[in-house]
């Protein structure tokens, strides 16, 4: 077992019958995903949310009920994983370019745990390039904007030589910020400028972090 699929097996124990879940993104989540499937084909009731298209399509894979949000008003758990995680359990996600979703997931659901392996885990945040998904509209100007901002390099997130569109129809450009000692304003900062869409910077939002290393053991903070 590898420091992933730890974290996101630990993780899905928290899911019992009855509950509405969040499924989150990436290789870390896809474990949760796999391994709630798994308690789904023995009998475990749920219905699911999934936040991209990939995860859909394992939930589709592992036979996991998914509905809509205009089925639900609230989540009783999410569970996704993260690029950074600091000690105050503020995140940079979006490394999978999922980050709407699943921050819009994560602040609707009563509980929302992060899994990550244990190199996810920083002082600071900021070595990972902070995503930041933009409206297409004029997103050359958004772009300038950032940049006579902040003095970090900013890079469009490309796929197969074009721009990488999200699942939202939008694009991402990754900030080289290096260190960001004020997650929380930074945020505020972003989420105001006309143009940004959401940031990956996820600020009192994770309720719990279940951390995992490679001799397979698991943390939970
Ligand atoms: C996707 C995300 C992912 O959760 C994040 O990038 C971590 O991915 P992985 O588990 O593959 O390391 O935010 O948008």
């Amino acid at each position: 077992m590898n420091a992933k699929q730890a974290a996101g097996y630990r993780a899905a124990e928290w899911v019992k019958d009855g509950m509405i879940v969040g499924l989150g993104t990436g290789s870390t989540a896809f474990y949760a995903i796999e391994k709630i499937g798994e308690r789904v084909s023995q009998g475990l009731k749920i219905k699911a949310i999934a936040t991209s298209n990939a995860s859909e399509e394992l939930a589709v894979k592992y036979n996991i009920p998914l509905i809509t949000a205009g089925d639900v008003n609230r989540l009783d758990l999410a569970i996704d994983g993260a690029d950074e995680v600091d000690p105050g359990m503020a995140l940079i996600k979006g490394g999978g370019g999922a980050l709407l979703r699943e921050k819009l997931v994560a602040i609707n659901s009563d509980r929302f745990i992060v899994i990550a392996d244990s190199g996810k885990m920083v002082s600071h945040l900021g070595k990972f390039k902070l995503p930041i998904e933009l409206v297409p509209y004029c997103y050359e100007w958004t772009l300038g904007q950032l940049k006579n901002r902040y003095d970090v390099a900013f890079e469009m997130r490309m796929r197969d030589g074009e721009l990488y569109v999200t699942d939202n129809g939008n694009y991402i450009v990754d900030g080289a910020f290096g260190q960001i000692l004020s997650p929380g304003q930074l945020g505020d900062e972003l989420k105001a400028m006309t143009g940004v869409v959401e940031h990956g910077l996820f600020v009192d939002i994770a309720h719990t972090v279940v951390v995992g290393y490679e001799d397979g053991r698991t943390e939970v903070i």
